[in-house]
């Protein structure tokens, strides 16, 4: 519409060359004719195509084939051109006036499963992540509007952890006071998993996570570590029992969980005088201490009666 406006600007100069008083004076009509055109494609614009929208996945595991789609609603335009891009570059185009309709560009061109794509659809195959990123579909058109609308997607491609994820507690049996402490290990992936603690169902912050990087070849993968640290108080029991489970996520695509079932030690007078098994000393030596203390508090209470 612009190289039409143009020319009617250049028709109109040549006409007039020797006449510059009547040139300015034809020149409001013809700007206003000029206008109208343009108000006339933009107005036809707005009941041709419309309401363009990607559909992609959010994620998906890597060495899966993905549909794409793009849904857009011509009304009265014909489909000129629709092109695919990831990260700025085009990958697909399907031109339904061309034979064949469909061309591929790029390392990503490759992966397109052509007999399964067409003007609205794009099937990739065996995805790795490093093509985790922004998608954007693009589509046009045909004469007279050659209207173009574009939209976008992210969409991540996961290495899963392959494996379980694994808690691991200092010990089985805690009395209140006590300070619970464990952790959860998730096997690497790219992205890492997202790690979560449940205690008797009640959801609990880590006390640290880290992403341990796992060199494999070109991908970086990287291993989640979650800790869990707190004190006992005498409502933290459920039957004599604390329920703690890890949740651990990628997506929607991988949904694991751990769990350990500790239990409630109850204080005994056995437990002050040193008897527990020798592998909790640390924790019997830190209550004797307190015991101790404790009962100097009373005596001096006492003395002061
Ligand atoms: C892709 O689309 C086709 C046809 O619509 C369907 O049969 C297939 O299950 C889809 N694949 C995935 C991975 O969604
Ligand atoms: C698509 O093409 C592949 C080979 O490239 C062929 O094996 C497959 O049968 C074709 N599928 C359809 C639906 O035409
Ligand atoms: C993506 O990774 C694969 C290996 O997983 C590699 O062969 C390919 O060259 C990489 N492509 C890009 C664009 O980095
Ligand atoms: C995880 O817990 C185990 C057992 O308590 C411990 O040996 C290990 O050092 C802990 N790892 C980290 C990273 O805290
Ligand atoms: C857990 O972490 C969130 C966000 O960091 C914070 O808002 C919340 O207060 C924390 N809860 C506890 C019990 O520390
Ligand atoms: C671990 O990696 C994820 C994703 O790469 C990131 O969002 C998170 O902040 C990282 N956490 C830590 C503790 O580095
Ligand atoms: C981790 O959780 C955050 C917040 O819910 C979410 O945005 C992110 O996509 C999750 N990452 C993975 C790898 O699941």
């Amino acid at each position: 519409m612009i190289r039409r406006r143009k020319a009617i600007a250049g028709e109109k100069n040549e006409e007039d060359t020797m006449r510059s008083a009547a040139r300015y004076r034809e020149a409001r009509p013809s700007l206003f004719a000029s206008l109208f055109v343009v108000l006339a494609v933009f107005v036809i614009g707005v009941h041709g195509l419309k309401d363009i929208s990607i559909d992609i996945p959010l994620a998906v595991a890597a060495g899966t084939t993905v549909n794409m789609s793009c849904g857009y609603d011509l009304e009265s335009d014909t489909l000129y051109v629709m092109k695919w891009y990831y990260k700025g570059s085009e990958f697909f185009r399907f031109v339904p006036k061309e034979m064949p309709p469909t061309s591929t560009f790029g390392e990503l061109g490759n992966k397109v499963i052509l007999n399964k794509s067409d003007a609205h659809r794009v099937v990739l195959r065996d995805l790795q992540p490093n093509y985790t990123g922004k998608y954007l579909c693009e589509v046009s058109g045909d004469s007279p509007s050659f209207t173009t609308l574009v939209d976008v997607g992210y969409m991540h491609v996961a290495n899963l952890p392959k494996g379980d994820p694994q808690v691991r507690f200092e010990k089985i049996r805690y009395a209140v006071g006590d300070t619970v402490r464990g952790n959860c290990t998730v096997p690497s992936g790219n992205p890492p998993a997202n790690v979560t603690w449940t205690v008797n169902g009640v959801p609990v912050n880590s006390s640290f996570i880290m992403n341990v990087t796992d060199k494999l070849g070109d991908n970086q993968q990287l291993m989640s570590i979650a800790g869990l640290d707190f004190e006992i108080i005498p409502d933290s029991f459920s039957n004599g029992r604390l329920h703690i489970v890890c949740n651990a996520n990628v997506f929607h695509l991988y949904k694991k969980q751990a769990d350990v079932r500790l239990m409630e030690e109850r204080p005994r007078l056995a437990s002050v005088l040193g008897t527990r098994e020798s592998s909790y000393i640390g924790g019997a030596a830190i209550q004797i201490k307190e015991w101790f203390l404790d009962a100097a508090v009373t005596l001096l209470l006492c003395s002061f009666r």
